[in-house]
């Protein structure tokens, strides 16, 4: 099928797609932000106050990060290109989405295998080791930071990704709480009559959008599930 008539499917992926390659989530019982304070770890001030705890704190993510691999909802996504055109739009900081081979994957949240200058945003650079260390430098002389979105931060992304939702026939949202803003939102720039399936063991509905369905099964069952049907409608 000629790349441009194919329909349109959007995916918003959330922590809960990595959760069976054992990458922690944020908020579920023994997420991080249950068992560290955001606030010593993931804003600006935090970095200010004490980089070596934040380096650490990345550190060590994207230390597992190396010794992990995509899952089968990852890889169900990488299946749908066969007969959609897919863009991924990921909160997510891990690369497992271009692991299993998706083309399109926009990172809204930053990326642990990047670093970037500190005298310089647009100045980034990527990391083939896992360990960043204070006195690590960018090509400007700077020191490195985490390529993270912090809060409190801007999300520079958010223009782009909107764009995809809007234009999408269909859209994916997988393993994501909605409750970090403005990712959460774009579920309302989709148009009334694009299909939204949402798919988490802890998915609920929205009371004033009924084009919503809930699939509420882990990411490795209920993907792969919704992949095959997509898959069968579109031939
Ligand atoms: P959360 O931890 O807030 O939500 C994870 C979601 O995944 C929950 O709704 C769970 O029910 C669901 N979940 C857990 N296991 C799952 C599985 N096996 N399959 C499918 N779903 C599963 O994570 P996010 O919504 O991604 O930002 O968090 C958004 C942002 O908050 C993150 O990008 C991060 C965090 O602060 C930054 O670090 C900048």
């Amino acid at each position: 099928m000629p790349a441009d008539s194919m329909k349109r499917i959007a995916v918003l992926s959330g922590a809960g797609i990595s959760a069976e390659s054992s990458i922690s989530t944020f908020r579920d019982h023994n997420g991080l932000w249950r068992t560290h304070r955001f606030e010593d770890l993931a804003t600006p001030e935090a970095w200010q106050r004490n980089p070596l705890l934040v380096l650490e704190f990345y550190n060590v993510r994207r230390k597992q990060l190396f010794e992990v691999e995509p899952n089968a909802a990852h890889y169900a996504l990488k299946r749908l290109e066969q007969h959609y055109h897919v863009d991924i739009i990921t909160q997510n900081v891990d690369d497992l989405h271009e692991r299993a081979g998706s083309t399109s994957v926009l990172h809204l949240h930053g990326e642990l295998k990047k670093a970037r200058s500190t005298g310089n945003p647009d100045l980034v650079v990527e990391l083939t080791h896992w360990e960043l260390k204070w006195g690590d430098k960018a090509p400007d002389g700077a020191q490195l930071r985490p390529h993270i979105v912090w809060f409190g931060e801007a999300v520079p992304n958010i223009s782009p990704a909107i764009q995809i939702v809007k234009k999408a026939d269909i859209l994916l949202v997988i393993g994501t709480s909605l409750q970090v803003y403005p990712a959460a939102g774009l579920l309302g720039y989709a148009s009334q009559h694009t299909p939204i399936y949402l798919i988490d063991p802890q998915a609920t509905g929205h009371r004033d959008m009924d084009n919503i369905h809930l699939i509420r099964k882990k990411a490795g069952e209920g993907v792969p599930e919704i992949v095959e049907q997509l898959l069968t409608i579109s031939i």
